[in-house]
């Protein structure tokens, strides 16, 4: 398996490193005559840009997905694999000097160290780098298009920045989107003022602050995942725990007793039999399978791994412990931009999975 590449169907290969010419993605196994509407995707992918706000680090970078396969002069798939490219233009390789041999703690830099050697490339944290995070949003909002065309949405908040929690959805109901365009992620505009507060106040110290994104994806058909190996719950976490920085995802809630906790049926218009569920502690996945309840989940993230206070490691090289202050442009909490690629893993996988069962669906008829 290759580290870059994920997906059976529909398959997704990132490619680049922060501070060379350029990061893209594949995306591979698109049924012909998809409409992709790029405004749209600009969109998507202006929610994760660095440079925007308090909350983000200041560098800039445009973003701007270059096509070079996939698509034909209509704007729609057309069967080969939709090829990107987004050029690296806000780097500043020197603020990298000395990691290969200093690493810092918290990133990747020692176990880059390790697995790569000396040959490794530091610079922006190389592939490790969230900067990867851009193309898989543009592969998401891809998928996010397709999905919305089958009737599903997914959508995501911020449900906690270091010890300030947003309100939580409706489970059984939920309101999509779960906040105004262009706004602070958060369903409570008073309790993102507060998070706000918070980031403010790590990045004021030199520090950073963690946080969890919960996702909410709605109007699945029922029927998608499988057992064991096949479970959605699983296919959904390998791509979640790609995401640089994520240290946890769960699935559903868990009350203490299984009277509280199951969820009893009912007969509505919601399930694919006219089944339904009352309550959806689950979190619309049983035994792997989706129940045609929206499937929703949580995503922990640890504080960002850059900080201006001083730390200690060893350099590499003499073999000593030495103190480390790490410069550059960090974000002071990486969770504000990471919502976006979570819905972009989530659209991804989700994807996948309804083109395969589209394909099953196909043997019926
Ligand atoms: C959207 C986003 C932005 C990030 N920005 C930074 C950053 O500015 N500085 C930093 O040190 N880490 C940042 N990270 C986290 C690191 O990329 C990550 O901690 C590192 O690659 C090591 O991976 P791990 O934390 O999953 O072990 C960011 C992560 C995400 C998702």
């Amino acid at each position: 398996m290759s580290d870059f590449s994920i997906g059976e169907k529909l398959r997704l290969t990132l490619f680049g490193q922060s501070h060379g010419p350029a990061v893209g993605c594949v995306l591979d196994g698109l049924p012909a005559g998809e409409e992709v509407d790029m405004d749209k995707i600009r969109a998507f992918m202006a929610r994760r840009k660095p440079g925007q706000n308090a909350w983000s680090t200041p560098r800039k970078e445009t973003d701007e997905p270059e096509i070079l396969s996939g698509l034909n002069p209509a704007g729609q798939t057309c069967g080969a694999p939709l090829t990107i490219m987004i050029r690296n233009t806000g780097a500043h390789s020197g603020d990298y000097t000395g990691l290969s041999d200093k690493p810092r703690p918290g990133h990747a830099d020692y176990t880059a160290a390790v697995k790569y050697g000396p040959a490794w490339d530091p610079r922006g944290g190389g592939q490790f780098s969230a900067r990867l995070t851009a193309p898989l949003c543009f592969a998401g909002a891809v998928c996010a298009q397709m999905l919305e065309r089958r009737g599903a949405v997914v959508a995501a908040h911020i449900a906690r920045i270091g010890g300030v929690e947003d309100a939580v959805p409706d489970f059984v109901r939920p309101s999509l989107p779960l906040y105004a365009p262009g706004a602070f992620p958060v369903i409570d505009a008073e309790k993102g003022k507060a998070m706000q507060a918070e980031i403010a106040a790590a990045a004021q110290a030199g520090d950073s602050v963690d946080g969890a994104v919960r996702c909410v994806a709605a109007g699945l058909p029922a029927g998608l995942g499988g057992p064991y190996f096949g479970g959605l719950e699983g296919r959904l976490a390998q791509a979640l725990f790609a995401i640089p920085a994520v240290k946890g995802v769960s699935f559903g809630e868990v009350l203490s007793r299984g009277s509280r906790n199951n969820d009893p049926y009912c007969l509505d218009d919601a399930g694919r039999f006219g089944v339904s569920t009352v309550t959806n502690h689950c979190g619309g996945i049983l035994g792997g399978i989706t129940t045609g309840m929206p499937v929703y989940f949580t995503v922990a993230f640890k504080p960002t791994p850059s900080i201006a206070v001083p730390q200690r490691t060893v350099d590499l090289r003499s073999r000593r412990e030495t103190p480390l202050t790490v410069g550059g442009r960090h974000d002071p909490c990486v969770v504000p931009r990471a919502v976006p690629v979570v819905e972009a893993a989530a659209a991804l996988v989700l994807t996948g999975l309804m083109l395969e069962n589209e394909g099953e669906k196909k043997g019926w008829i």
